[in-house]
């Protein structure tokens, strides 16, 4: 039995910690939710931009893991930190690739580059990257006024350079849109002083999850989010409203063109770039034509994916963990499980433009973790022994079956109705692709 302390308090983090106990390890939750503390007892009340904190909160509690969820964490170089820090000495090891291979999540132009350094199929793009955001603007304004002659490719797509919380893409249908976006970059400041122009792709969005060591590495199912906030795929984009898992939307065909095309060329950037990578690498496709494309990189486990994976491998995740940070991961035990799941994710009704904070969360525990329905708590905190809201996605409801998509998608929306709180909204359509493939 490890002492492992998973940072950051999503959805993600709930799940991550359930997978540790579920083979028997104790978990410390830094900072946590309501769902973390009912679950674990175990809360570590931490500012997580004090790495400091960090690696005191260690130290004091002998963990033996430190497993990191958000990104910026990662972006903003815990585990370069952690090379020097006290906890490290002791010999708390931490799972996560360091800063400089994080700017394939924390730069969008880096990625860029490194994937067509590398070959990987990636949509048409142009990189503003001047440093001053001034004088990017007027190019881009420039870019798009030829567009509007047809003089210039069409490249709607704005993207920030750098973290700003899932909100730095803007998918345009027109001109107008786009220069209205380009504006709005101005409220993500330095994250947002470089940005894309991009070519709109049209198709399906599978997320892949790898676990490399740089060298090899192991798959977790395919699945699929649902980013944007209304049925049919309407509405502003959001951290993701529900998701499920495996995806069905990848043949053996296009199974194999995803290792070809993306898979092994990332890697293989990865080691030519002389990349140090011990952790997760998520990869965000587009599927176009029956064709792959390289959406983004992520240096951690999805929100809300980690919800639909992790209840889908058998593999103990410390040793899986350790075996990666230790190079041994093409040795690892990890099987995965032919089933499959879902999950919706419980918002207040004003998300995204607002969270819900305070009201009372009421639920049956008894109900979950039974027959393989989990709750996994997101914007949740204790007040006063009560769960209340506290964040924009407040619960994730995840169902698991061995029969079919259809079944967990089921159990999934009736697990739903057991949970209460004022304002609760979710999407009703969530697996929609899986659904109507069947009908
Ligand atoms: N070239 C493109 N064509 C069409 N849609 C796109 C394109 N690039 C991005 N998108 C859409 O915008 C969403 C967000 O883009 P991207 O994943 O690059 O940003 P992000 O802010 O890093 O997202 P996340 O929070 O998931 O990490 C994608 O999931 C996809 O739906
Ligand atoms: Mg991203």
């Amino acid at each position: 039995m490890a002492k492992v302390m998973i940072l950051g308090s999503g959805g993600r983090e709930h799940a991550l910690a359930w997978w540790f106990k579920k083979y028997g390890h104790e978990v410390y939750a830094a900072p946590g939710n309501a769902g973390t503390a009912i679950d674990y007892r175990a809360n570590i009340g931490l500012d997580l931009n004090n790495f400091e904190e960090i690696d005191n909160a260690a130290v004091e509690n002998a963990i033996d893991l430190v497993v990191v969820g958000p990104e910026d964490l990662i972006v903003n170089g815990i585990v370069d930190y952690w090379d020097r820090s006290e906890a490290h000495q002791e010999g708390t090891k931490i799972f996560g690739p360091h800063m400089a291979a994080a700017r394939l999540e924390g730069s969008k132009i880096f990625a860029r580059r490194f994937a067509e350094k590398h070959g990987l199929p990636i949509p048409e793009y142009l990189a503003f990257n001047s440093g001053n955001f001034r004088r990017n603007l007027t190019m881009a304004r420039r870019h798009l006024a030829g567009m509007n002659k047809g003089m210039e490719r069409e490249l709607l797509v704005v993207k920030a350079d750098g973290l700003c919380a899932g909100k730095g893409v803007g998918v345009n249908k027109s001109v107008k849109d786009a220069e209205d976006y380009l504006e709005s970059l101005k409220r993500f400041g330095n994250a947002a002083t470089d940005f894309l122009l991009e070519e709109r792709l049209m198709g399906e969005e599978v997320s892949i999850t790898l676990i490399t060591d740089g060298i090899s590495y192991k798959a977790f199912h395919h699945s699929q989010d649902h980013k944007r906030r209304y049925e049919g795929d309407r509405g502003p984009n959001t951290g993701g409203m529900g998701a499920y898992a495996p995806t069905g939307l990848i043949t053996p065909e296009l199974e194999r063109i995803i290792n070809k095309d993306i898979i092994r060329p990332t890697i293989e950037g990865i080691q030519a770039e002389g990349l140090e990578y011990d952790g997760i690498l998520y990869i965000a496709l587009m599927i176009q034509d029956n064709k792959p494309y390289l959406i983004e990189y992520n240096c951690r486990f999805g929100d809300p994916e980690t919800q639909v994976i992790v209840p889908l491998v058998d593999a103990d995740p410390y040793r899986l963990m350790m075996d990666c940070i230790y190079g041994n991961l093409d040795k690892a035990d990890f099987r995965l499980k032919q089933a499959y799941s879902c999950c919706v994710v419980l918002v207040g009704e004003e998300y995204p433009r607002t969270s819900s904070k305070g009201e009372e969360v009421l639920y049956s525990p008894s109900n979950f973790g039974k027959d393989e329905i989990f709750m996994f708590h997101a914007g949740t905190k204790m007040e006063k022994g009560n769960v209340v809201t506290d964040g924009g996605r407040v619960i994730g409801v995840t169902a698991v079956s061995d029969v079919s998509h259809e079944d967990a998608i089921a159990k999934a929306y009736k697990a739903e109705q057991k949970v209460c709180f004022s304002g609760k909204d979710f999407r009703n359509d969530i697996g929609y692709r899986v659904r109507d493939e069947k009908d």
